[in-house]
């Protein structure tokens, strides 16, 4: 069989599964990660939104405050699993379940999808085409969703049947899980389409952030870290973008539970700082 030195081995992908198998990631999850770890998974049945991208970015900035994260990657092209690979430095503080995988011979999904015990962050990079139950399960075993969309029509009406699905199919509001969108990928001359913005007023969704379309984020993908871990001097004004998103998670995580310590702490680097 032909590889190239890097690439997993093409044989490699009978491991994978097909769809989206989110079975028993809801079991799983309280059985074997922190059982207070803060959950969220960023999803979007439209491919390529950036749901992998903000997936890494998270993981990179909990890392860099020092937060143990484990990011389990649904998605059969493992971006995010790779990525965590590419790290050296903090092996400890972010973790990879490649939970698209079968697990190997002998061993159960429940153990296969375990998260280091000290995990106090949960991602879960969701692939495209997530819908039916699969989505349903991602819902029930999260805290939290977020929902990226790039700025382009057929990207903003698939995000509005997503958004739609998100609470009809998978109950959102029932589970009292909270959804943001942030819309990715934005240059000066775009905007949130305005049926979108008005779509999502209405169900009382924020846009919680406007990240831009950034060669940052293709420099820090490829060298296994996230902008947080860039010099401060080249990313302070898209960092900037990023606090809306990061407060409105850190903000639910801790009405959501009594915080600790390691929350009260990222709540509070996730508030702007005096300068800005
Ligand atoms: N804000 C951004 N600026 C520039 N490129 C981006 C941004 N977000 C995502 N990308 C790029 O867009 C492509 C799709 O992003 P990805 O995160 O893989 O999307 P998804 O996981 O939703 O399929 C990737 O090449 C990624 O590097
Ligand atoms: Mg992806």
């Amino acid at each position: 069989m032909h590889t190239l030195p890097g690439f997993p081995d093409i044989e490699h992908q009978d491991e994978l599964e097909s769809a989206a198998d989110m079975s028993m990631i809801r079991m799983a999850l309280p059985a074997h990660a922190g059982r207070d770890a803060k959950r969220v998974a960023v999803v979007n049945s439209k491919g390529g939104t950036g749901k992998s991208t903000i997936a890494m970015n998270l993981a990179a900035y909990y890392a860099s405050r020092n937060v143990p994260t484990t990011v389990y990657d649904f998605d059969p092209q493992e971006s995010a699993a790779a990525w965590v690979t590419e790290r050296s430095a903090d092996a400890t503080l972010v973790s990879a379940v490649t939970a698209a995988r079968k697990p190997d011979a002998g061993t159960t999904r429940t153990w296969q999808l375990r998260a280091p015990e000290n995990t106090r962050r949960i991602i879960l990079d969701t692939p495209a085409g997530l819908g039916g139950n699969s989505l349903l399960e991602v819902v029930r075993c999260v805290d939290s969703l977020i929902v990226p969309v790039a700025p382009s029509p057929i990207d903003s009406r698939a995000t509005a049947r997503f958004v739609q699905e998100l609470l009809l199919v998978g109950k959102a509001r029932e589970h009292r899980v909270r959804i943001a969108v942030v819309a990715n990928r934005h240059r000066r001359d775009s905007s949130v389409c305005p049926a979108l913005a008005r779509f999502l007023l209405a169900l009382h969704i924020p846009i919680v952030t406007v990240l831009s379309d950034s060669n940052l984020y293709l420099q820090a993908a490829e060298r296994g870290v996230g902008l947080h871990e860039l010099p401060f001097a080249d990313t302070q004004v898209e960092l900037r973008r990023w606090r809306p998103l990061l407060r409105w998670l850190e903000a639910g995580f801790v009405r959501k539970s009594v915080p600790c310590a390691a929350d009260r702490e990222c709540l509070a680097t996730a508030r702007p700082a005096r300068h800005a």
